[in-house]
C-alpha cells in the first residue's frame, strides 16, 4: 500500500512508539465512546467487587478508533496483566497453549484482529473461554494420548475491524460486545489537545477543532495529523493557526471533509468510469489498485458514515452528496 495513506495499517516501530505514548491508561482519559466506557465502567467495578475474572469481551470498529487502547485501559482498571497477540499470529494450538499457560487468576488475553484465527486454534479456544480448560493431544502415533489442561479464569479481549467474519460459535462466547463508532468533532478536538500536550505543543482549540474536523472521525488519523502539522509548523518557525493547519492538509491532499487522495481517487473513478455505479467490490479494488479488505475495513466505511457512498444490492454507488464534494454535476441514476 502507498506510504502516502495517513491512515496505513502497518505503522512502522517508530510510529507505534508515539502511538504507546499518546495511550489514555485509565477510562477517564479515555475520550469518547461514551456508552461503551460507561457500560464497560460497570462490568470492570463488577468484577473487581466479586474478585472474579470479567466477561470476555469482543471490540469491533474501523482501524484507529481505539480498540486495542481500551483493552489496554481494562487491563489497567483490572488491576491484572494482559498478554497480548493476534490471531494471525497463533498458528497453531502450541502456540494458543503457551499463551493460556502464562496466565495468571484474572489476566486479560487481548487478540487482536480475532476475526482471523486458524480454525484449529478457534476450536480449542471455546472450551478455554466457556469452562476454563482445554483438551490436547500429546505425543504421536500409537504414543499420542489426550490430556486435559485446566486454566486459571482469565479474559479474552478479541478486538476486530470485521464482526461479520467472525463464526457464530466463537462470537457466543463473548459476553460482552461493543461497537466503536466514530468520534464526533469535538471528541477529536480533545484528543487532538491531549495529544498536543504530551507533544508539549500549543495548538490553539480553533486549529484543534480543524484538525478534528479532516481527521475521518479516527484519533489515529488525528495523532498522525498533528504529527505532520508540527512538522509545518516546526520547519516556518510559526505559530500552529488554523491557516497553518489548512495549508498542511492541502500539502498531505487531505480535504476539507478529512478525505485523501485514495478516497477520491475511488469516488472519481466510481463516476467516471461507472456513472456513479453500482460497481462491485471486487471492480473498485481491481481499479485502483488496492485489496478487497482494505477497502472494506478502512476507506469505504467512512465514505458510507458521510453519505458520500451507499451500499446496494448490485454493488456500491456514489451518492449525491459524493458527487457535490468532488464538483461533478450529478445525473440522476
Ligand atoms: N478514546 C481515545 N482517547 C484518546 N486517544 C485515543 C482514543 N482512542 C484511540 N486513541 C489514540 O489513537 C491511536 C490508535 O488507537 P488504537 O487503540 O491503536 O486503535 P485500534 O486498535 O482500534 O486500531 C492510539 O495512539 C491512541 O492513543
Ligand atoms: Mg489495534
Amino acid at each position: 500500500m502507498a506510504d502516502d495513506r495517513l491512515v496505513s495499517k502497518d505503522a512502522d516501530s517508530q510510529d507505534d512508539a508515539i502511538e504507546r505514548s499518546l495511550r489514555p491508561h485509565r477510562l477517564n482519559d479515555y475520550i469518547g465512546q461514551t456508552a461503551v466506557k460507561s457500560q464497560l465502567a460497570v462490568y470492570i467495578q463488577a468484577a473487581l467487587k466479586r474478585e472474579e475474572a470479567m466477561d470476555h469481551v469482543l471490540l469491533y470498529g474501523p482501524p484507529g478508533l481505539g480498540k486495542t487502547t481500551l483493552a489496554l485501559v481494562i487491563a489497567n482498571e483490572l488491576g491484572v496483566h494482559i498478554r497480548t497477540t493476534s490471531g494471525p499470529a497463533i498458528e497453531k494450538p502450541g502456540d494458543l497453549v503457551a499463551l493460556l499457560n502464562e496466565l495468571q487468576p484474572g489476566d486479560v488475553l487481548f487478540i487482536d484482529e480475532v476475526h482471523r484465527l486458524p480454525k484449529i486454534v478457534e476450536e480449542m479456544l471455546y472450551s478455554a473461554m466457556e469452562d476454563f480448560y482445554i483438551d490436547i493431544v500429546v505425543g504421536e502415533g500409537p504414543t499420542a494420548h489426550p490430556v486435559h489442561f485446566p486454566l486459571p479464569p482469565f479474559t479474552l479481549i478479541g478486538a476486530t475491524t470485521r464482526a461479520g467474519m467472525l463464526s457464530a460459535p466463537l462470537r457466543d462466547r463473548f459476553g460482552i460486545t461493543e461497537h466503536m463508532a466514530y468520534y464526533n468533532e469535538a471528541e477529536l478536538q480533545q484528543i487532538v489537545l491531549r495529544s498536543a500536550g504530551i507533544f508539549n505543543m500549543t495548538v490553539p482549540e480553533s486549529a484543534a477543532l480543524e484538525v478534528a474536523r479532516r481527521s475521518r472521525g479516527t484519533p489515529r488519523i488525528a495523532n498522525r495529523l498533528l504529527r505532520r502539522i508540527r512538522d509545518f509548523a516546526d520547519v516556518a518557525d510559526t505559530e500552529l493557526t488554523v491557516r497553518l493547519v489548512d495549508h498542511a492538509l492541502d500539502q498531505l491532499q487531505v480535504d476539507d471533509r478529512g478525505l485523501d487522495a485514495i478516497d477520491r481517487k475511488l469516488l472519481m473513478m466510481m463516476i467516471r468510469d461507472y456513472d456513479g455505479g453500482p460497481v462491485g467490490l471486487n471492480t473498485i479494488a481491481a481499479n485502483i489498485g488496492e485489496e478487497t479488505a482494505t477497502i472494506e475495513e478502512m476507506y469505504e466505511p467512512y465514505l458510507l458514515q458521510i453519505g458520500y457512498l451507499k451500499r446496494t444490492p448490485r454493488g456500491r454507488m456514489v451518492t449525491r452528496a459524493g458527487y457535490q464534494h468532488l464538483n461533478v454535476p450529478f445525473t440522476e441514476q
